[in-house]
């Protein structure tokens, strides 16, 4: 099996290339694929070092299975190449998340159909936003077991959900007291927290808010109207989401209907006690979905509180595109567990 790896170099690419050292059906070297500017880059690969080169259209080729984390312009420019060569191409990026023809996937919630997009098809699959994804894990129980009316959540995302400038930015301005934002965050991130993830958008939303509204949209059963509000916080911790989650449910919540559904849902982690709960350093390198502070609203019986954390370069990124190739080529359990481990 042949897999390519578009932005190999990046912090999603390195974090794929450690997911799919251990998985049995990665029976040859990836082939990690860059942009000039880091062509010649080594990583480590089983033990061996590996070289990174140049992406084109001749190195595409030969591909059955594409990963892209490279951001939206290379994905754009060079997914829709290795599909139409017949690789199984999955994208991280927002370039095709809200195109109708492009699976929106969480494997947890709304799987890909095993035989109609693995390799040789030319199938395009998105993968969600880092925050939408573990919501969407939580959400998604609830949806199909009682229904939902709304969904309200307040992020708070790591550093690394924007990359590895973002990183270097973060250590600069943890160096010096001056130094802030350097063109990734709009302001200093160090010792701070900010209220806005990605470009303003005209109604007072910030591009990340946006994204999760539309993208639950999307994935959650039965949830095309949903009722969705966001507010996006840029928070200083190197890796790991958490999400504060308000849910309204369709009737009143039944707490331990509600525990017994999120205890058999394949990739969640349920908290023991309504005052029990992870954190990301905690669950950084991880790759499930852990829920905790769960409990009824005070004044309405319907709503539902959680706090939901998860690794954002794991079930965030590279674990959950690993989990869509998996369900694709018939591998493992809902979790994608199983047949694909080494
Ligand atoms: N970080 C997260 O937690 C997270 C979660 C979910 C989704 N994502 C998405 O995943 C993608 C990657 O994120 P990241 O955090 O890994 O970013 P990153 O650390 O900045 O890495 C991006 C990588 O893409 C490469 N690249 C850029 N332009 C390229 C091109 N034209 N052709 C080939 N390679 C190119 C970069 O290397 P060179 O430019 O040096 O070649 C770099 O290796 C983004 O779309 C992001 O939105 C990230």
């Amino acid at each position: 099996m042949k897999v390519g790896i578009l932005g190999a170099s990046g912090l999603v690419g390195r974090t794929m290339l450690e997911v799919l050292a251990v998985r049995s059906w990665v029976d040859e070297d990836p082939l990690l694929l860059v942009s000039g500017r880091s062509a010649g880059t080594k990583l480590s690969f089983r033990g061996r070092e590996l070289v990174c080169v140049e992406t084109d259209a001749q190195s595409l080729a030969g591909l059955d299975v594409l990963l892209c984390s490279a951001g939206r312009e290379a994905a754009g420019q060079w997914a829709p190449v290795a599909a139409g060569a017949g690789a199984l191409v999955v994208d991280n990026s927002s370039r095709f998340r809200l195109d109708e023809g492009v699976p929106l996937v969480v494997p947890e919630v709304n799987p890909p159909a095993a035989g109609r997009c693995g390799p040789g098809k030319g199938t395009l699959i998105a993968n969600p936003n880092c925050s939408t994804i573990q919501i969407a894990v939580f959400a998604g129980a609830l949806a199909r077991a009682f229904g939902l009316r709304e969904l309200h959540a307040v992020t708070l995302q790591a550093v690394s959900g924007a990359g590895q400038n973002a990183l270097a930015q973060w250590e600069k301005e943890k160096r010096d007291p001056d130094a802030a934002g350097g063109g990734v965050f709009p302001r200093r991130i160090a010792g701070n927290v900010l209220p806005a993830i990605g470009p303003a958008l005209p109604a007072g939303d910030f591009e990340e808010e946006a994204k999760v509204r539309r993208e639950l949209r999307r994935i959650l059963p039965g949830c095309r109207d949903l009722p969705v509000t966001c507010t996006a916080v840029r928070v200083p911790v190197h890796t790991g989401h958490s999400v504060a989650v308000r849910c309204v449910l369709e009737g009143p919540v039944d707490m331990s209907r509600v525990r017994g559904v999120l205890d058999g849902q394949a990739g969640l982690v349920l908290a023991s006690d309504p005052h029990a709960y992870a954190t990301p350093l905690e669950v950084a390198g991880t790759p499930l979905v852990h829920v905790g502070r769960l409990r009824a609203g005070p004044d309405q019986p319907r709503a539902l509180l959680a706090w939901v954390v998860a690794d954002n370069l794991l079930k965030g990124a590279a674990w959950n595109a690993v989990q869509i190739v998996e369900r694709c080529l018939g591998l493992g359990g809902p979790d994608g567990n199983g047949a694909g481990a080494t």
